[in-house]
Parts: C-alpha cells; structure tokens; sequence
C-alpha cells in the first residue's frame, strides 16, 4: 500500500522509526548512497522554496535518485488540467511527488488521486516535512522528546499546526501564545488532544511570558505566511508583542533552544541576538531538513 505525508498524523504510528532512520543515515551517509536507485520523484512548487526543494532535490541524488522541479507556471496545471489528471499521469512516471501548494485541498486531491506517495512540501493548513526535521534536531540536542515543554510564540499557523500534533504523537507538551485572532484552529487543537490524551498538555494562550516559562524549546515563525502579503501592515502591527526577544526567552529554561523553520526576519519575530546566539539551533535544524527528508523518502519509496 502506498503511503502518503499529507498531515503529519500520517506517520503517527512510524514517526520516532523515521526520526531515529533520519539519525541513522545522518551518521552513516555512504550506507544509503544507491538506495533508490533508478527512482525519481516530482517536485512541484506552487510557492518559493529555498530549504525544502534543495533537500528534497539533493536527498534524492545522495540516494542514487532523481529529483524533477516542477513549476506549476511550465506545467499544464498552469493551463487548466486538473489535479486529478495530472496525479494519474505523473503516477505513470515517478516513484513519488512533493507539492507544496497554497491549498491543502489541493495536497489531499493530488493524494487521493495518485498510486505513488504524495508528501506535502507546506500547505495552508500544514507543513510535516519540516516538523520531522524538527523533532529530530531536538532529539539530538535534548536526548529525548516526551515531557519536554515545546512552546511556539506566534501566528496558529502551518508550522504551528504541524509542531503542534508532532509534539502530540511524541508526548512533549505544546504551548502556543498568539494574538487574539490569530490563534490555532480549534479543529486541529481537538485532533491534537486526542492523540496526547493524558500523556502531554496542549496548552493555547494569548501571553508569551506563559508559553515561554521553563520552555525546553521556543520556536516561532513568520507573522507573514506566503500568500498573505497584503495583510502585512496590519499583522505587523497584530504581532508586534509577540516577538522572541532576550527579555522573552530569559523565561524560557537556561539550556533552552531556540528553533524557526526559517526563512528569518530578524527584528520582527525574533531579534538577532536570539538567533544568532549559543541556543539557536536553526541552522542544524535547516539541515536536517536533507536527513530526515531521506529516511522518508527510503520508507515511502524502497
Ligand atoms: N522552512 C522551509 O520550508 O523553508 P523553504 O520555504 O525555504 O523551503
Ligand atoms: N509559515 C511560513 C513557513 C515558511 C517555510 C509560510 O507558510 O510562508
């Protein structure tokens, strides 16, 4: 049966065994050099990407693969054929497609219509790749996941989403502080408590001080998602009490890290010195975007 990550509750069952195979190849690269040999998959981006198309693309080489960028401007998708159409077709050439879409309806159809995995490269609603990297890079820098307090200051976002019901899977409990209005969808805040059940809190709050409070982990993300720069001005204006400041983070446990998905904009969500200090982790983070994108793609695929 084919497998697809369009949520990250995709992998609830296998998600520490992708982790711990992300680790694994990680430390032995050269094992894992013809894996998916004579295989390719399918890149296609709806929005920019600098992080993800590159470790997809160069995931898929290091395997002895073939990555195919695909812009939907140079594709007939750009021209009207359907989803649906063009999840059948690809599926007759590719052993597996990555999308990154503005619509999460859009990862679902392409899914559902598709005999080839389907891995969701961010969406409105979610953004699993990114999260598996995410939790890997804390299980290397803490040495464990469950009970950690994993807090997120910031828009109820795609990240946030997928951060949120990665912690529930693991056990770790997850704090979000957002403006009012801006707060996670009450939709996936059920989901999420469902699979903690009472193994981890799922805690929403509109105070940052609350979140960040013996925080293991502070983590934030842009106030402006792709797709929503016209509401800049006021989002900036929204957001601006919920920036990752020193005065913050002096909540959060000393050996807090500081985790972004990145791309950053340092004097808005997070000051410099934040992120340019001795516990930021993000640039391990982005890449362990390329290890664990190949332990997913080794379980989908081989
Ligand atoms: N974090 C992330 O997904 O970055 P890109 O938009 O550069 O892929
Ligand atoms: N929430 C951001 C994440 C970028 C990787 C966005 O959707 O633009």
């Amino acid at each position: 049966m084919k497998r697809d990550l369009v949520s990250i509750t995709d992998v609830k069952d296998d998600l520490l065994d992708i982790i711990n195979l992300g680790i694994e190849i990680k430390k032995n690269p050269r094992k894992y050099m013809h894996v998916l040999e004579g295989k390719s998959l399918a890149m296609i981006f709806e929005k920019p990407s600098t992080r993800t198309r590159t470790s997809f693309e160069v995931a898929m080489t290091q395997l002895g693969g073939h990555a195919l960028y695909m812009s939907p401007r140079d594709m007939q998708l750009g021209r009207g054929e359907t989803i649906e159409d063009t999840a059948k077709v690809l599926s007759r050439y590719v052993d597996a497609i990555v999308y990154r879409a503005f619509d999460h309806r859009m990862v679902v159809a392409l899914a559902k219509n598709s005999t080839v995995p389907v891995i969701n490269a961010l969406d409105d609603v979610e953004h699993p790749a990114q999260i598996i990297a995410d939790l890997m890079t804390i299980l290397e820098k803490k040495g464990r996941l469950k009970g950690l307090k994993i807090s997120f200051i910031g828009d109820g976002n795609n990240v946030a989403n997928s951060l949120m019901l990665g912690s529930a899977i693991v056990g770790a409990d997850f704090y979000i502080a957002s403006p009012r209005g801006y707060e996670i969808k009450e939709e996936y805040v059920k989901i999420a408590r469902s699979i903690a059940g009472n193994r981890s809190r799922i805690v929403l709050t509109n105070d940052p001080v609350e979140a960040a409070k013996d925080a293991d982990v502070i983590y934030t993300d842009v106030w402006v998602s792709m797709g929503e720069e016209e509401e800049r001005e006021k989002r900036e204006r929204d957001f601006k009490d919920y920036q990752v400041n020193l005065s913050l983070v002096k909540h959060a446990k000393k050996d807090y890290i500081f985790m972004h998905c990145l791309p950053a904009h340092r004097g808005l969500e997070v000051t410099g010195d934040v992120i340019d200090s001795p516990n930021s982790v993000v640039f391990d983070e982005a890449e362990n975007r390329l290890h664990a994108q190949k332990a997913l793609l080794v379980k989908f695929i081989s």
